[in-house]
């Protein structure tokens, strides 16, 4: 009792005391929730509860952008799942990309980042959007130069990684350690799956059922978190002029021409809108195009077929995707202030 109300006074702190506070009770990560595996961390970047909190802070701190006004927030909201709701996104002077922002939720599971899969590790990933000019147009250096003059984050560097100084890599570490705090899990699905059989309605059972059946869905969103982590052709966008040509861009292989990531399929009902280009607004969309097998083009995976689902099949698949909707970042929240 007199613990939980210690805890619930440090939380109403400014974020640089709960760092402090953080750092002398010595906290373990957090437990990954039901249906998932164990988180692992990287030998390079372990977990600590200053390095999360430093972490959390520079994520929604917009001063990380030229001209202050992008965080990663912006594009990968709490509030929105860790999206950003739109098509494509927005970055500093109003300027679009040309993709979807995916969620940041269970990118601890992920074995590449990104749509094309072209950054490997989250603390890689970190450091792209910072400097890229469309997002938030900081070159690195300007970054390590603004955050180093904030006095207030030094305490936050030293608990951190055990001195004040500020670069890059610490930067993207802290990040990502923050990232990988960012969960979903003990949905319906895996509550049904340990032996709850009330979990689910008699219709998310039926679309569980074509899920792993007919709509050969498990082909490419496998295992735990509803991804092999693997890259496939849907064809999304190849009826377009000048498509976007994926993991071509990466690779060169001509395989590999509008390819893209599988994505998780966990808080699937809050991502939207969805595909790389964000082209479908509703998963009903979603389920009608699987179910005409896909837009033809000449690389187009084989698992993508006509489905032959009638309106009751498609409704019982989408109820089932409703039932991959869990627990495990809700509780995450901006920070009260930011240091100075
Ligand atoms: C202007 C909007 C914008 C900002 C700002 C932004 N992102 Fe993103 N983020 C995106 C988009 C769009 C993509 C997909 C880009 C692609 O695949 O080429 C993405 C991809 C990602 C991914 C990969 C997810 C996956 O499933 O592969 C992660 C992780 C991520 N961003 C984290 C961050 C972090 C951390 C920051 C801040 C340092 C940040 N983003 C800033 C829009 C943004
Ligand atoms: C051949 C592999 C493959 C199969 C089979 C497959 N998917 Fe996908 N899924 C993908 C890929 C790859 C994407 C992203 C494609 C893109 O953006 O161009 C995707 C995207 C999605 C999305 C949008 C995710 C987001 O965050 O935007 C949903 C929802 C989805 N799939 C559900 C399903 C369902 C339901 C089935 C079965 C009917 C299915 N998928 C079958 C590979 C597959």
């Amino acid at each position: 009792m007199l613990r939980s109300k210690t805890l619930a006074g440090a939380l109403a702190l400014p974020a640089f005391l709960i760092c402090g506070w953080a750092q002398t009770v010595k906290s373990a990560p957090p437990k990954a929730p039901l249906g998932l595996p164990p988180l692992s961390w990287p030998r390079d970047n372990p977990y600590s509860a200053a390095k999360t909190e430093l972490g959390r802070i520079l994520y929604f701190d917009r001063r990380l952008s030229a001209d202050e006004t992008v965080s990663c927030a912006s594009c990968h909201d709490p509030q929105l799942a860790f999206t950003d709701g739109a098509p494509v996104s927005t970055g500093i002077k109003a300027q679009h990309g040309g993709r979807n922002a995916p969620t940041v939720i269970n990118r601890a599971y992920s074995l590449a980042q990104f749509w094309d899969g072209r950054a490997a590790t989250l603390e890689e990933q970190a450091k792209g959007p910072i400097a890229n000019p469309i997002e938030m147009g900081m070159p690195h250096d300007q970054m390590v130069a603004r955050l180093q003059a904030i006095a207030g984050y030094r305490p936050l560097f030293q608990q951190a990684f055990g001195s004040e100084e500020v670069n890059v890599d610490r930067v993207a570490k802290a990040i990502a350690c923050y990232e990988r705090t960012v969960l979903s899990g003990n949905a319906p699905y895996d509550r049904y799956k340990k032996g709850d059989k009330s979990a689910m309605t008699a219709q998310q059972v039926r679309g569980m059922a074509l899920f792993f059946g007919r709509g050969r869905c498990d082909q490419c969103h496998e295992g735990a978190n509803f991804t092999l982590n693997a890259y496939a052709n849907l064809g999304v966008g190849t009826d377009k002029p000048d498509p976007d040509v994926g993991r071509f861009a990466v690779t060169k292989d001509p395989r590999d021409w509008g390819v893209f990531k599988t994505p998780t399929l966990r808080e699937i009902e809050h991502t939207g809108p969805y595909m790389h280009d964000g082209s479908m607004k509703t998963l009903e969309e979603v389920v009608e195009f699987y179910n005409k097998g896909g837009t033809p083009n000449k690389n187009l995976d084989p698992n993508i077929r006509m489905l032959h689902m009638n309106d009751a099949d498609k409704q019982d698949l989408i109820a089932f995707l409703k039932a991959l909707s869990g627990e495990g970042w809700q509780h995450l929240k901006p920070p009260e202030s930011f240091p100075n």
